[in-house]
């Protein structure tokens, strides 16, 4: 399996870090890509150093070579991840601006029918921000808000992000080494009728 991996501005690299090193384990063939801001963000938000991280993936991309591989459909890929994806990321791919690979990589995305996910992260959205998260999804592309999963009771933040990074892996039949799944009330929960 072969997976290309874009990285922006947006908060919340250490999910990145967490899909980056599960891909690693499961195998799965990588190339990354990371934008100017998202070395930013991965400086300021994990303890890993930016070579760290790209140690982690297959192949690294510079974001600012529109002649790599993946910008031509004729690179086969089995899908595309942005995680974190910022609202600027998410407005240029959704009018097809490909300003830097990775927007331009799901564009190719888009166009040759494969799997995009946007890992979007910004809080409140406004109207712009939903606009292009609908627009998007009416063309088939998984918006995945960056949101944890309260009902786990993850008590760290790190096993947050292993679970939304899980839950990531899940879109592209991925299974995470260390993956939590729902199964059920538990008997402390009540009936759901205040008993
Ligand atoms: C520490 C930090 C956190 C940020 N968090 C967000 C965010 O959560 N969502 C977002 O859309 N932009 C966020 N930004 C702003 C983006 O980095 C900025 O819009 C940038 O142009 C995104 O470019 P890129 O998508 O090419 O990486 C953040 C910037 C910094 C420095």
């Amino acid at each position: 399996m072969r997976l290309i991996v874009g990285i922006t501005g947006a908060t919340g690299a250490p999910v990145a870090v967490k899909v980056l090193e599960a891909l690693q384990v499961l195998g799965v063939e990588t190339h990354l890509v990371m934008s100017q801001w998202g070395h930013v963000t991965l400086r300021t938000e994990c303890g890993e150093t930016v070579p760290d991280v790209k140690a982690l993936a297959s192949t690294v991309h510079d974001a600012r070579n529109l002649a790599a591989p993946m910008s031509s459909g004729s690179f086969k890929h089995d899908g595309m991840l942005v995680v974190p994806c910022s609202m600027k990321t998410l407005a240029s791919i959704r009018i097809g601006l490909s300003d830097n690979l990775i927007a331009r990589a799901a564009d190719v995305t888009l166009k040759e029918r494969r799997k995009l996910v946007l890992a979007v992260r910004e809080t409140p959205f406004n109207s712009i921000h939903l606009e292009n998260m609908l627009s998007l999804s009416n063309l088939g592309v998984t918006i995945f808000p960056m949101v944890p999963a309260y009902y786990l009771r993850p008590t760290t933040m790190d096993e947050a992000n292993t679970q939304m990074a899980a839950r990531l892996l899940d879109q592209f039949g991925l299974e995470h080494p260390s993956v939590r799944r729902w199964e059920g009330l538990r008997a402390d929960a009540g009936d759901g009728n205040g008993n």
